[in-house]
């Protein structure tokens, strides 16, 4: 456990997750398991990993179930004691024992900004992380968000995002960054951002390196969000937003050590899926 300057993490959960129907017409999206864990205690782990300790959940009305999977359940609790299942609930126990869990509503899907923007009473005036349970990361040593964490603590005043590079063809699924050389960094992982799109087409794009869905913001973005206009298919844009922020020097790029799974596909569900349980045993 690391300690810095990031307390919060912010997780917007509101979305309906149609590209999953008909599993997620009941269900969360981020209750879906890899193995036996839902995807969004994956990222939970991880946040609590990087040392936040407030896990504030942007939820909707249909979502029920995350807040009830981050509370007791007393009478499974009941029934399973004294048998070798117990085991299989301590590790969420001990999650829900040393994070606080707090929910806001988002009531209309006006996009990834708006969701960041809902949160805003959740975090207050302080730098927080917000992780994507959707892009499931893995890293045998510190986690991605621990990395970042770590890393704001060497630039506080920044904002930073986990970048990797994709596929020409998947440009246009992602917001793009446009980066340079980053003066007082010791290695070429941390870069300066000067510009960036969301979801770009091939030829606009200004590079190949996109954003993944773990961010470390000040708490000045809210502000920015504000003016913010709806962007990309209309909605309130986080991109948008971290761009007026890029352009005063204050957004880093981050080429993090690990592997993240777009579990927002069936296909990288699966590879996750295949990923953990060649691990497990
Ligand atoms: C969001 C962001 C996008 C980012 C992506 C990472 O898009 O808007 O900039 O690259 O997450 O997963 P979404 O996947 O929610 O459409």
């Amino acid at each position: 456990m690391i300690h810095t300057d990031v307390h919060a993490c912010l997780f917007p959960v509101a979305g309906y997750g149609t590209r999953f129907l008909p599993a997620t017409k009941a269900i969360p999206k981020e209750m879906l398991p890899i193995l036996t864990k839902p995807l969004i205690q994956y990222g939970v782990e991880e946040a609590l990993e990087a040392g936040c300790h407030t896990m504030a959940m942007v939820t909707s009305k249909y979502k029920k179930a995350i807040e009830d999977h981050f509370d007791t359940h007393t009478d499974i609790e009941q029934s399973i004691q004294g048998s070798s299942k117990e085991t299989l609930l301590e590790p969420l126990n001990a999650l829900i024992e040393q994070a606080s869990f707090t929910f806001i509503r988002q009531k209309e899907m006006k996009g990834l900004g708006h969701a960041i923007l809902t949160g805003r009473p959740l975090v207050g005036n302080t730098p927080f992380a917000v992780i994507l349970p959707d892009d499931l990361c893995h890293n045998d040593r510190d986690g991605v968000l621990a990395q970042m964490t770590a890393l704001y603590a060497e630039h506080p005043g920044h904002c930073i995002v986990a970048v990797e590079e994709v596929p020409q063809e998947d440009v246009s699924k992602y917001g793009i960054v446009e980066v340079k050389s980053f003066a007082s960094n010791t290695t070429a992982d941390l870069l300066r951002i000067t510009n960036m799109v969301e979801k770009p087409s091939v030829e606009e794009a200004p590079s190949n390196l996109a954003i993944i869905g773990r961010y470390v913001l000040i708490p000045e973005i809210f502000d920015v969000l504000e003016q913010t206009p709806p962007g990309k298919g209309g909605e309130i844009q986080i991109t948008d937003a971290l761009l007026t922020l890029a352009k005063e020097g204050k957004v880093l790029a981050y080429r993090f050590q690990g592997r993240r799974f777009d579990c927002g596909s069936v296909n990288g569900f699966v590879e996750a899926t295949n990923f953990f349980y060649e691990k497990e045993i």
